[in-house]
């Protein structure tokens, strides 16, 4: 390989050579659409990637070639259309060009004093959701990476309100960062059983709870991960008020749904949570790394995030609120929320409506085809974009034979999953551009294979 000499890293007079159209190309020919890749290899990959960094550098052809050959394509495309697991990301185009403006920018987003016009535009999302969700006047918030860092910062919040009390209620269907977020803070999960419908209720937590009364604090979900449903978020709010409890809402998934006046209703109670959260590189269709965090009072936030020491303290301009490093646990920050912000203002908040309204139909409908398919059944109508559902004769060999032949033939990436511990089939609608044909390629793979 060519071997550049030692170069200028920066300003007009760098020796990156023609990154810039490359960089674009590829770019450009990403967000045009992608397929559902590949799980790398882990041997070829570290054999082929040994030697790439070296004193002098590969120079710009033979760096960018790895980096296009070897780097990019070894990965599942979780922003394809045809990527049905986990929650996928579907990073919208304008999103994916603001994203790499915040690269170069690198607007300094934790604080008002260094970044306020990025922090105002980010401001601007969070008063929607404030907005949407009908939190009362004082609510307020900020971005963070991700949903396992918003819900971690907003229990840390939780905990410093509890009085010393330690137990936490959780759904057994609750996403694993909340669990996870209780071990970090030495708190106590109190797992409440969900019935056949996955849905956390009032009656469960009270019959979980009994006569307890150190309850600091009760987690719902806004749409569960799993199963995709939604808490009885107004129940839940009931027993925390009951308990004198902090009420935490994970939204990272569904919560995005309440921008749909049809769909509102469902998410009543949200105006009572202490704390929410809401992914928007999830079904907000933002580039990964972002997720909205809102408090009922986010003074209790501060009071707690708020790192102290001479060369921080200096970022406390009077105006704290809008100091987002004191809002959650996170202190250089990228400004996560412009690519969403940038996306809302360029195509306006119905555009981003019809996105949703999208995986909610294809979900509807795949549903319908497995109703009607002679080998398959619907373990429940799904609520948000979750299908879950049954074949006939299928154990965990046999879903986890299917995804692989789906992911070698390029139909799609799916993960199984289990439901009260029975292996099932799981599909999760997000991208508003899956092909609706993808529907009988699924079900004609369902019956074909016979194991
Ligand atoms: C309901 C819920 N909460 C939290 C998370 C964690 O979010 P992140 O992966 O952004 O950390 C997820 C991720 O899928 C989720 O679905």
């Amino acid at each position: 390989m060519a071997s550049a000499k030692a170069g200028t890293l920066h300003g007009r007079e760098h020796s990156a050579g023609d990154l810039d159209e490359r960089a674009i190309g590829w770019i450009r020919q990403r967000l045009a659409g992608t397929g559902v890749g590949v799980i790398g290899d882990k041997d070829w990959l570290d054999r082929k990637l040994a030697e790439c960094i070296t004193d002098q550098g590969l120079g710009v052809a033979d760096a960018w070639e790895m980096f296009s050959e070897v780097v990019a394509p070894q990965n599942i495309g979780v922003d394809s259309d045809r990527f049905l697991a986990f929650i996928p990301l579907s990073p919208s185009v304008a999103s994916v060009w603001m994203d790499a403006v915040c690269s170069a920018a690198n607007f300094g987003s934790e604080s008002w004093f260094e970044g306020a016009g990025a922090i105002a535009a980010e401001n601007q999302v969070i008063e929607l959701l404030i907005r949407t969700a009908g939190m009362p006047a004082g609510a307020a918030g900020c971005f963070m990476s991700g949903g396992s860092i918003g819900n971690l910062s907003a229990l840390a919040v939780a905990r410093e309100q509890a009085d010393g009390r330690r137990v936490v209620v959780v759904a057994d269907t609750a996403h694993a960062s909340v669990d996870n977020a209780l071990h970090l803070l030495g708190l106590e999960a109190l797992d409440v059983p969900t019935g056949p419908d996955c849905r956390l209720t009032a009656a469960a937590i009270r019959e979980t709870v009994g006569d307890r009364r150190d309850v600091a604090a009760v987690v719902a979900a806004g749409g569960s991960t799993n199963a995709g449903v939604v808490d009885e978020l107004n129940g839940c709010a009931d027993v925390a008020a009951e308990l004198g409890a902090w009420f935490h809402v994970d939204g990272a998934y569904g919560l995005t749904a309440m921008l749909l006046p049809e769909l509102r209703s469902r998410f009543d109670g949200i105006e009572r949570a202490d704390s929410f959260i809401v992914d928007p590189h999830k079904w907000m269709f933002a580039p990964a790394g972002s997720c909205a965090l809102v408090y009922k009072q986010p003074a209790l936030a501060r009071a707690v995030h708020t790192q102290h020491g001479p060369y921080v303290d200096i970022l406390r301009t009077g105006d704290d609120l809008y100091n987002p490093c004191d809002l959650g646990y996170q202190l250089t920050r990228r400004s996560s929320g412009l690519p969403i912000w940038f996306a809302l203002a360029l195509h306006g908040l119905d555009a981003h409506r019809e996105a949703i309204r999208r995986g909610l139909d294809m979900a509807k409908r795949m549903a319908t085809a497995l109703e009607d398919c002679a080998v398959t059944e619907l373990v429940m109508q799904p609520e948000l974009g979750v299908v879950l559902f049954r074949r006939n004769g299928w154990g965990a060999g046999e879903w986890s034979a299917w995804a692989a032949d789906l992911l070698r033939a390029g139909i799609a990436f799916v993960a199984p999953t289990t439901y009260r511990g029975e292996p099932i089939g799981r599909l999760v609608f997000l991208h508003p551009n899956t092909p609706t044909t993808i529907i009988d390629e699924l079900i004609a793979s369902l019956v074909r294979s016979t194991r």
